[in-house]
C-alpha cells in the first residue's frame, strides 16, 4: 500500500463532502476537523462517528500527524487559510475558488514556491461523472476535432444570499458559481489569452443590498484562435435543467 495521507478539514459545511470521501478511502486518514462553529463540529462528529474536533485552525495546524489541509471556508478566506497551511508545512486541497482577486496571487505563488508544498484546487465539476465521461470520449477522439465550446451554469441561487458571507466584501457570483462553467471551458482550451465579458446586476440581487453582477457572459479566446462562450445567471427564475440546452 502506498503512503496514507492524513487530512485535517477546515470548514464543516461543504467540508462534510471531503470528510465523507476521506473516510471512504483506503488512501486517506482523517486527522482532525475544525470549524469556528462548535455546534457544527459536534454535529459532524455525531454524523461520522468522530471523537475529536477543534474550533482553532492554529491548533489543527500544529498537529504533526496532519499532512494535508482541506479548506472549505468562505471564498474570501481561502488565500489566507492556504497561506497559513503552507507556512505550517502542510499540503493543501482548497475548494473553488482558489482566491477572489489577483492581489493575493503573487504572494500565494511566492509562499508555495518557498514551502514547496502542493496546492490542489477542488474544481469539483471536473469530477462529475458526465464531465469525466465526456472528457474520456474526447481524449479517445470520439468527438472529433474541437472547434468551439459553449458552457453554462444557470441556476436560481438566490437562496445563497441568505448566507452572511455572501454579503461580505469579495463575494461574487462569478467566482462562487460561474467558475464551474469557466473551468470546464478552460479544461478544453487551456491557453486562454483574451477575455471579453459582460455582467449585469439584476433587481433581485439589488433587493438583497448587493451590487455584484448575477447575469454574465464571457468569450474566452484561446492562443490558437478557438474560443469558448460561457454563460451564467444566478438571481432570476430559470426554466429548469429539463428544458435547458446542455
Ligand atoms: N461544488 C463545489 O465545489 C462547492 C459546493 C459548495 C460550496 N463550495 C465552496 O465551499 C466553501 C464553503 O461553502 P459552504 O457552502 O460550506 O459555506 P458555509 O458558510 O456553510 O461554511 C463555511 C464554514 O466555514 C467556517 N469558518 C469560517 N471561518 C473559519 C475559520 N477561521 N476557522 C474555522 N472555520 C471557519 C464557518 O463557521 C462555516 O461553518 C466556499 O468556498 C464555497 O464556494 C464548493
Amino acid at each position: 500500500m502506498d503512503h496514507i495521507f492524513t487530512m485535517g478539514v477546515l470548514g464543516l459545511g461543504e467540508g462534510r463532502s471531503v470528510i465523507s470521501a476521506v473516510l471512504n478511502s483506503r488512501m486517506w486518514e482523517l486527522g482532525n476537523i475544525c470549524d469556528l462553529n462548535e455546534g457544527l463540529c459536534k454535529e459532524r462528529c455525531e454524523e461520522f462517528g468522530l471523537n475529536k474536533y477543534t474550533t482553532s485552525y492554529e491548533e489543527m495546524l500544529k498537529d504533526p500527524k496532519i499532512d494535508v489541509i482541506g479548506i472549505y471556508t468562505p471564498d474570501q478566506l481561502h488565500a489566507r487559510h492556504i497561506k497559513m497551511a503552507l507556512l505550517a508545512g502542510k499540503h493543501v486541497i482548497c475548494t473553488k475558488p482558489l482566491m477572489i482577486n489577483l492581489d493575493e496571487a503573487k504572494e500565494l505563488v511566492r509562499v508555495q514556491k518557498e514551502t514547496k508544498k502542493a496546492v490542489f484546487v477542488g474544481q469539483s465539476s471536473r469530477y462529475f461523472e458526465p464531465a469525466l465521461r465526456q472528457r474520456r470520449d474526447y481524449e479517445a477522439g470520439r468527438h472529433g476535432e474541437l472547434e468551439t465550446i459553449e458552457t453554462h451554469y444557470i441556476s436560481d441561487s438566490r437562496w445563497f444570499l441568505e448566507r452572511a458571507w455572501s454579503h461580505q466584501q469579495g463575494f461574487s457570483w462569478m467566482y462562487n458559481f460561474m467558475i464551474h462553467a469557466v473551468d470546464l471551458a478552460v479544461w478544453y482550451l487551456p491557453e486562454i489569452e483574451e477575455v471579453y465579458g459582460l455582467g449585469v446586476v439584476s433587481e433581485n440581487t439589488r433587493a438583497y443590498g448587493l451590487e455584484v453582477p448575477d447575469t454574465l457572459k464571457f468569450i474566452l479566446k484561446n492562443k490558437d484562435g478557438r474560443f469558448a462562450s460561457v454563460t451564467g445567471a444566478y438571481a432570476t427564475p430559470t426554466l429548469g435543467s429539463a428544458v435547458e440546452q446542455s
